[in-house]
């Protein structure tokens, strides 16, 4: 027999996301979003996240299944991932607490996973095995991190960079608000910067030389400009095309140096803002370049989402991970460490 069906969960944040993958390959999966709930606020309030979880987890586990013409106490052989951290605490709970109810009922092993490892495995779906070694660069709306990854499963990660304030999405996001543009801000400013000439506006360039990122100084200075314009109309496109510009040249000039540092011939582009034209074509230029193979999952696997939850549960269950006890908990502020939460590393450890 081959090996199981795995079952992921994502509730790290606004999204519900289940999906089953089995041997490397996705079978099926669903998703729901409470982002519209959260819109008024500007951003996603926790409280509300939890319970909108509350009511997703069930019925999007179910539309999961459906798609992949399973059904849960069919399959002789699942094991259950889910995002333990990082994340919101209250939508944290609502997915752990889901997967130990079903790991536990079906008597099949239950793994917690990192939430980032997922966003790296969320590739492999689409593009097959990751090489080893290979360069992960992670722009979502929470996290921004250069990463050299070897065997997912079992080596640790090590972490070239990382956002030392602002995420790039979260840069976009609050940018898109002074600029009177809708949330979520990264589609809205690459829309408006189509007709914008990127080299209007000479916006910040920090931390050359490091492969950390800083978004916060180009968050401000994109806001002082928009505030010298006060009282005239603001030249939009060339604003949002500018500060597109960037946050582009930023996160793929040290992609692209950390990969040749390293002799990586590989570059893996996950998260939201890797749906950014920009950041597309121009690691498209550089790379090819530099002769790097680039890999970019489609949006639906580059946003939060259950398969990718999947993805690093599968890849565990085939190298043979321990599982996690029962009495996992959630870690909300997670490092990445290795993709697999390990249970004595975690809180519960500490409470046993
Ligand atoms: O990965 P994601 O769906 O959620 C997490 O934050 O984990 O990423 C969402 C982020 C938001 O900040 C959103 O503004 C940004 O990705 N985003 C974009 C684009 N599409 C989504 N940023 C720039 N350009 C885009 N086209
Ligand atoms: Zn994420």
């Amino acid at each position: 027999m081959g090996s199981p069906v795995v079952l992921g969960i994502e509730s790290s944040c606004d999204e519900t996301g289940a999906g089953l993958v089995r041997g490397g390959q996705l079978l099926g999966q669903a998703m729901t979003s409470s982002m519209e709930e959260h819109a008024r606020f500007g951003g996603v309030v926790p409280e509300i996240a939890a319970r909108a979880h509350v009511h997703a987890v069930r019925p999007v586990i179910q539309r999961a299944l459906e798609e992949s013409g399973l059904r849960l106490r069919d399959i002789g052989a699942v094991a259950v991932a889910v995002t333990v951290g990082p994340g919101l605490a209250g939508a944290l709970q609502v997915g752990l607490a889901g997967a130990k109810a079903i790991a536990y009922s079906l008597g099949v092993p239950l793994y917690g996973v990192h939430h980032l490892a997922g966003h790296v495995a969320a590739d492999t779906l689409e593009h097959g095995p990751l090489p080893d070694p290979c360069m992960v660069l992670i722009v979502s709306g929470r996290h921004t991190s250069l990463l050299l990854v070897r065997d997912l499963a079992r080596d640790p990660i090590v972490h070239l960079g990382d956002t030392r304030d602002d995420a790039a999405g979260e840069c976009f996001d609050k940018v898109a608000r002074v600029f009177g543009l809708p949330y979520p801000g990264g589609p809205a400013v690459d829309r408006a910067a189509r007709d914008g000439n990127p080299r209007a506006v000479s916006f910040p360039r920090p931390l050359a030389g490091s492969y950390d990122f800083s978004f916060s100084g180009l968050k401000t200075a994109a806001a002082r400009w928009a505030e010298g314009h006060a009282g005239r109309e603001l030249p939009l496109a060339d604003g949002a095309a500018s500060l597109q510009e960037a946050v582009a040249d930023v996160l793929t000039r040290k992609a692209v140096a950390a990969c040749r540092e390293h002799g990586v011939g590989t570059l893996v582009v996950v998260g939201g803002v890797a749906a950014n034209s920009r950041v597309r074509s121009l690691a498209v230029e550089r790379c090819r370049r530099a002769g790097i193979e680039l890999r970019v999952p489609p949006l639906q696997l580059c946003t939060d989402n259950g398969a990718m939850i999947a993805a690093v549960g599968d890849l565990l269950v085939r190298a043979g991970a321990e599982p996690a006890p029962l009495d996992l908990s959630i870690d909300p502020s997670a490092p990445l460490e290795y993709a697999a939460l390990h249970p004595a590393t975690s809180p519960a450890g500490a409470l046993r």
